[in-house]
């Protein structure tokens, strides 16, 4: 609380009106970047603990053109979503999950992390600077993104010798174009996302651009996003460029099984838990392209995404399509995690943390 105290009151007397909104049409939001009022950040040396972070004017950063983020890619992202509930709480989407997460990709890109407690503290306290940025109940909601980078300098190649634990946050609505409405994929043919052994289960910050390519071309094709395949087999799902893969067919959901290639996905699982306390059989396995050519319905599930349902998926130049609509199963999904998400609905597993 002192950190944010010292914060506000380096702000001016107009930027500190708490209790107000800002000036943002609410109605228009998408999942652009809009800069807020704040940003925290932490330092640490290698082989050092994180240690007194503090909030500061939202803004650039320095880094020295040879930090080791920016020439060898040592950097992790996260994202999570704080909601303004009816009651006008805010909460936060399992944030210890987050936590872990970049912890288990920090200790892959051998990179200091954060403790769950110190991310956690990081992640409430940007929320909270920036609470007017927090978007009206049924709005939409603040998309906080923690960064870890290797800000110290190396040229040869190894381990920078410091590290900068960032959080700012934006505010945002639907993250496809398309709002709600179902999406239209393409299976990706040439390029993979990741290869065994390598970082796709993590979320790098290395992992996203080698998409690019591919999402444009799609994107140029009139397709929503591209879905890849596994690089040794050219046959199994893997994961949409911003999103994990679920399907379902008589009745059965499946999702294919992370085994390092895959972001384990925290609205993956939760969506998993979900399903399977509604009744439904839940499948982590591995699904071929042609179980998804099968399916009655596909949907994608993300943080960002929450969960879209996919009209149709492209693969070999022929066109597959699948229930969507108030019917489908991944409506009922949709808004039992929404529910939990904006405090509509009493929270039995715990999810939310109230800030
Ligand atoms: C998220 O869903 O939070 C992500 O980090 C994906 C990103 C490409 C927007």
């Amino acid at each position: 609380a002192s950190t944010l105290q010292s914060a506000y009151e380096a702000a001016s007397d107009s930027d500190r009106n708490d209790d107000e909104y800002a000036n943002v049409n609410w109605d228009e939001l998408g999942f652009r970047f809009m800069p807020t009022d704040y940003m925290y950040s932490m330092k640490c040396s290698l082989g050092d603990e994180f240690s007194q972070g503090k909030l500061n004017r939202y803004g650039n950063i320095e880094l020295s053109p040879s930090a080791g983020v920016l020439n060898y890619g040592q950097g992790l992202f996260e994202g999570l979503k704080a909601h303004r509930s009816k009651g006008c709480d805010l909460l936060l989407f399992r944030p210890e999950e987050n936590a872990r997460r970049m912890q288990i990709g920090a200790e892959r890109l051998c990179m200091p992390s954060p403790s769950v407690d110190q991310f956690v503290h990081a992640v409430k306290q940007t929320v909270l600077a920036n609470k007017r940025w927090v978007p009206p109940p049924g709005k939409g909601s603040l998309y906080v993104r923690p960064l870890l980078l290797g800000s110290g300098t190396v040229l040869g190649l190894a381990p920078a010798p410091e590290y900068v634990f960032l959080v700012y946050a934006a505010p945002v609505g639907n993250y496809f174009k398309e709002g709600l409405s179902p999406i239209n994929l393409l299976v990706e043919e040439e390029s993979h996302r990741a290869t065994p052994g390598g970082t796709g289960g993590v979320k790098t910050i290395a992992n996203y651009a080698p998409v690019l390519k591919a999402q444009i071309q799609a994107k140029k094709k009139g397709f929503t996003d591209v879905l890849f395949l596994d690089s040794v087999n050219n046959k199994y799902l893997e994961e949409v460029s911003s999103c994990n893969i679920f399907l379902l067919k008589d009745g059965v959901i499946s999702t294919p099984l992370t085994h390092g290639t895959i972001l384990e996905g925290i609205t993956r699982a939760s969506i998993i838990e979900i399903a399977r306390d509604l009744g439904y059989q839940v499948e982590e396995r591995l699904v071929s392209v042609e179980d998804v050519i099968d399916a009655d319905e596909v949907f994608c599930t993300g943080t960002a995404v929450v969960v879209a349902p996919v009209n149709s998926i492209t693969y070999k130049g022929q066109r597959y399509h699948y229930n969507v609509g108030a019917a489908a199963v991944s409506t009922m999904l949709y808004n039992s995690l929404t529910s939990i998400q904006m405090g509509l609905v009493e929270d039995k597993k715990g999810w939310t943390v109230h800030i």
